[in-house]
Parts: structure tokens; C-alpha cells; sequence
């Protein structure tokens, strides 16, 4: 099967969170099941056109009133035989950042930024005489290509390409102002309520949602939850509507780049048979963190983006938050690794200042991020919504025991500890308060303290669960058949 793959983020050349590691890894999946798998991404400015080969024609992509001449740079996803075309275009990506500059707002021209991605990629298709069979579109920043597919390449070379479009994250929308619908060459006559129209604005993902021959999420709970007022963030009546055509398919996780036998990053290796690499990774994360070397202290991480969505309101909100009293009340170490809105990495900066027993850094750093899910003995994830997570699969692999609020993906990846039978691969919470998350904290401490064979089992179960790309990735070629039935119209689609 041709899939045409157009993404914001691709691992390990873009990656602001989890987008950039599934489109990756799904990709490398398809190609390793024998299909042929081509991806589309910005040449941003932080990729170096020196590792890229150039194409010989530059691509003309009908923009607005004009035509933008874009280079196009080719490279191979590193381990695999799946070609990555960056579009190259100095003035909307020749910028540090791929949604805003650092902590700053998002780039007032992220709608153009992300039509000349959409609109280029299905361009590049055409200029390569490579006819996609599906063109899988991944969150808001490419959700104008299932619309394009609907309108205006709605007959010729894309006639038969099926859509397939998959939601990372319901609450990023793509949001503008109605007049700027001029550079998406979409008309007026597609401002409506089943198309670009969100309350006198324009919505990029909305027109997505509408137009996806098929859709997607990443957990079959998400998938769920989407379709409720409480998840929905204003879109659940379309996702009820379009349910028929919804499916959720859980993430996998890269077990060769995240595996505790064979890491760059960690000072000493350990599996399941032998924990003592473990403790030496502990030890090496205090020291890098400024923390007091105490083996037998628990030790607590987060690796997150810093934002409402995971939970850092109830940890550490301007009025309100456990985290400070986690760390006063409790004998616990805490390290946390993130980049974010300023408010919270001020709050954070501010707490790590009072707090002896909090390290925080306030960085993108992937060798810290790989020896924090090695070195710490339990991750924090109290996320309000979490459509699939990525750091609570990467946590058991690493015997880390994951403390998760039981929403999204988090509910379908772990499951809570039994005091009982002492079965579970990590604790986990219904409500988002201060208080459940200091609660869930304080169980998982009395645990430690008092089952501590519980806690050796649950690391090893853990260590040994599988969220395999195989199975996924073998979901979604059958969801590509869907797309492309319902395109033919063999079945009807909603
Ligand atoms: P989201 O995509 O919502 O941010 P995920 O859990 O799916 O959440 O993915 C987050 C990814 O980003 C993980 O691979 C995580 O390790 C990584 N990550 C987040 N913040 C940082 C950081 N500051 N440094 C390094 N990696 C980070
Ligand atoms: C999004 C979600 C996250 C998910 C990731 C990859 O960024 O917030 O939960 O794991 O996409 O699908």
C-alpha cells in the first residue's frame, strides 16, 4: 500500500512531544510490514539542509493568490528505507520553533505555515508521480489535506487516495480569524458549519474532522471520551456523529530506542534479571540533579511538557497545588523535566528554590529524559486528558512504577495496584485534585515502605509488558482499507 504520511513532527528530526515519536515509529513499522511509506515535513530551521539531498525540481505549491517556489530536501527516517521530504521555505520556516518561539505564543502565521505543508505535500505527490493509495494526516497543522482531497483535488491524480486522519490532541484546533481563509484556496463556499466555519472563525481541525474519510485516535479510551461533552472541547457532537468512522488504536512504543539493556544515555545497563544498572542510574540522577546520593530515598519524576493538559494546575497553580507539599511532608526526592508555559516553569523555578528534595530542569534534554525514566523509582502523570502517553510506556520499560490519573491512554497502558493480590504495573486515580495526587503519592510511599516485594513484582511486570508497533501498525492498514472503500464509495461513510 502507498501511504502518503504529513505530519508537524517527525522523530527524530522535529519533535516538540509525543507527535514526532508516533509518526516515526508507525512509519518504520509500515515500511518493516513491506509498504511503501513516504513522509512530508517542514525543512525547519533548526534542520540541517546539510544532511538533506536536494531534489532537482523545486515544488510550486498554489498559495493564497500566488505560487510559493519551495526546495525540497530528502533523507532516510534513520534505521529504515522510508524517504522524508522537508519543504523548504526560508521566510515561513527559516525561524527557531516549530509552533512558537520558546515560551512564547504561537507564530501569528501558523496557518499559512501549515496550508504550504498540507497543500506542498499532496504537490510533492503529484510532482513525483507517486499516487498515494491513503494519505494519513496527523493533528491540526495537516487537516487541510483531507479537506483538499474533498474539494479541490477532488477529481484526477488523487481521485482514488483515501483519507485517514488521526487526532493526537483534541484541544489544539488550528483557530483563525475567517479572513485569513484566503490562503487555504479553499472559498467562501466551504466557510460552513460542516466545513472551515467555527462560530464565525475558521477551524482547521474541525474541517478535518468533517472531511477524513476515516478517523483516528490514539487509545481506544480517548476515542471514547472525545465523544463527551466533558472530553470533547466543543467537538464531541461531530465526533458522535462521525462515531461509525472513529477508531482508537494505541500507540506503540520504540523498544530499540528505549531500552534499559542498551542506552547511550545511561551510565549502566540492567534488564529484569539483574536491577544493580538501575541503582546506578539512580545514584547518577541525583548527582546530575543536585540531589543527596540516598539509594533507599524514593524517588519521584516527571518528563512533560509544562502545561494545564498534564496536570501542572493541581501540582503546582498559582492558588493552589500538592506538589509543594509532596515534597515538605513527605521523605521523597523529586525531579522534573520540562519545557512550558511561563507561568509554570516560574512556579517550578520558584519551588525547586524552597524545596531541598525538587530538582527541576527547565530544558528539552533527551539524555536527561532517558535517565529519569531509568533512575527514578516512580513517574507522575496526573494529566486532566491524555490522548495516548508515551512517558508511562517509556517508565515500565525502565522498572519506573507509573503514578497515572486513569484517563486516555494512561487508563489502557496501566493497571492499578491490588493491595489484595499485589497484582498491577502502577497506582492510579479518578479525579484531578491537589489532594488525589498527594494521596496517590502517599499510597505508592506506604507500599514502598510496606510491600516491598509488591514493588519488585510490579517493576518486573511492568519491565515485561509489550505495547507493540507490530500490532498497531497492522490496525491502521486495515483502517487504510476503510479509507479506501469508503472513498469508492463501497462503503458508505457518515
Ligand atoms: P505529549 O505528546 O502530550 O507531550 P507524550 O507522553 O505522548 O505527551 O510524549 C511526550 C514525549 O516528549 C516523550 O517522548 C517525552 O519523553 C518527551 N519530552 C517531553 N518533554 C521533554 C523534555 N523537556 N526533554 C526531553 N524529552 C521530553
Ligand atoms: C499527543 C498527546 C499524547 C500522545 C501523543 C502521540 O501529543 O498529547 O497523549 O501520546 O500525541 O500520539
Amino acid at each position: 500500500m502507498k501511504i502518503l504520511m504529513i505530519s508537524s513532527e517527525v522523530l527524530p528530526f522535529a519533535k516538540a512531544g509525543g507527535l514526532g515519536d508516533m509518526v516515526s515509529a508507525l512509519s518504520a513499522e509500515l515500511a518493516r510490514q513491506g509498504h511503501d511509506v513516504r513522509v512530508v515535513l517542514p525543512r525547519y530551521y533548526s534542520i540541517d539542509p546539510g544532511r538533506l539531498r536536494r531534489l532537482e525540481d523545486p515544488l510550486g505549491v498554489p498559495m493564497g493568490r500566488d505560487e510559493e517556489w519551495c526546495a525540497v530536501g530528502t533523507a532516510m527516517l534513520p534505521g529504515t528505507e522510508v524517504p522524508v521530504y522537508f519543504i523548504e521555505h526560508q521566510a515561513l520556516f527559516g525561524r527557531d520553533g516549530i509552533y512558537a518561539a520558546t515560551s512564547g505564543p504561537d507564530f501569528e502565521d501558523n496557518l499559512r505555515r501549515f496550508t504550504l505543508l498540507s497543500r506542498g505535500a499532496l504537490q510533492l505527490a503529484r510532482m513525483l508521480k507517486w499516487k498515494p493509495d491513503v494519505v494519513h494526516a496527523h493533528d491540526w497543522p495537516a487537516a487541510l489535506a483531507p479537506v483538499y482531497l474533498n474539494t479541490l483535488e477532488s477529481e484526477g491524480f488523487f481521485r482514488s487516495s483515501g483519507s485517514v486522519f488521526t487526532i493526537h490532541n483534541l484541544a489544539h484546533q488550528g483557530i483563525f480569524p475567517k479572513e485569513e481563509i484566503e490562503h487555504t484556496m479553499l472559498g467562501w463556499e466551504s466557510f460552513h458549519g460542516a466545513g472551515l466555519e467555527d462560530h464565525d472563525q475558521l477551524n482547521v481541525l474541525k474541517a478535518g474532522l468533517h472531511n477524513a474519510d476515516i478517523l483516528t485516535t490514539v487509545s481506544p479510551t480517548y476515542a471514547e471520551e472525545i465523544q463527551t461533552p466533558e472530553h470533547g472541547h466543543r467537538l464531541d457532537g461531530l465526533l458522535r456523529h462521525r462515531s461509525d468512522d472513529l477508531f482508537g488504536v494505541l500507540n506503540g512504543m520504540d523498544y530499540e530506542l528505549w531500552d534499559p539493556m542498551n542506552d547511550e544515555y545511561l551510565p549502566a545497563p540492567f534488564g529484569a534479571d539483574d536491577l544493580a544498572g538501575k541503582a546506578a542510574c539512580k545514584r547518577a540522577l541525583q548527582q546530575v540533579m543536585g540531589l543527596d546520593v540516598e539509594p533507599d530515598v524514593p524517588l519521584f519524576g516527571m518528563v512533560s511538557r509544562l502545561v494545564e493538559q498534564k496536570g501542572f494546575g493541581e501540582l503546582c497553580g498559582p492558588t493552589h497545588g500538592s506538589l509543594y507539599n509532596i515534597c515538605e511532608d513527605f521523605d521523597l526526592q523529586f525531579v522534573i523535566l520540562g519545557t512550558g508555559e511561563a507561568w509554570c516553569e516560574k512556579e517550578l523555578a520558584s519551588l525547586a528554590g524552597r524545596l531541598p528534595n525538587l530538582a527541576v530542569d527547565l530544558e528539552f534534554n533527551e539524555p536527561l529524559a532517558h535517565l529519569i525514566m531509568a533512575g527514578c523509582d516512580f513517574l507522575l502523570v496526573p494529566s486532566a486528558f491524555e490522548p495516548c502517553g508515551l512517558t508511562q510506556m517509556y517508565a515500565m520499560r525502565y522498572g519506573t512504577l507509573p503514578i497515572v490519573r486513569r484517563t486516555g491512554g494512561l487508563a489502557d497502558t496501566v493497571t492499578s495496584y491490588d493491595e489484595a493480590t499485589g497484582e498491577g504495573t502502577g497506582f492510579d486515580f479518578d479525579l484531578l485534585t491537589p489532594s488525589a495526587i498527594y494521596n496517590t503519592v502517599g499510597w505508592s510511599l506506604w507500599t514502598w515502605h510496606n510491600r516491598p516485594n509488591h514493588i519488585e513484582t510490579m517493576q518486573l511486570r511492568a519491565m515485561a509488558e509489550r505495547f507493540s508497533w507490530e500490532l498497531s501498525a497492522a490496525r491502521y492498514v486495515e483502517i487504510y482499507k476503510g479509507a479506501m472503500d469508503r472513498r469508492s464509495g463501497s462503503i458508505p461513510r457518515t
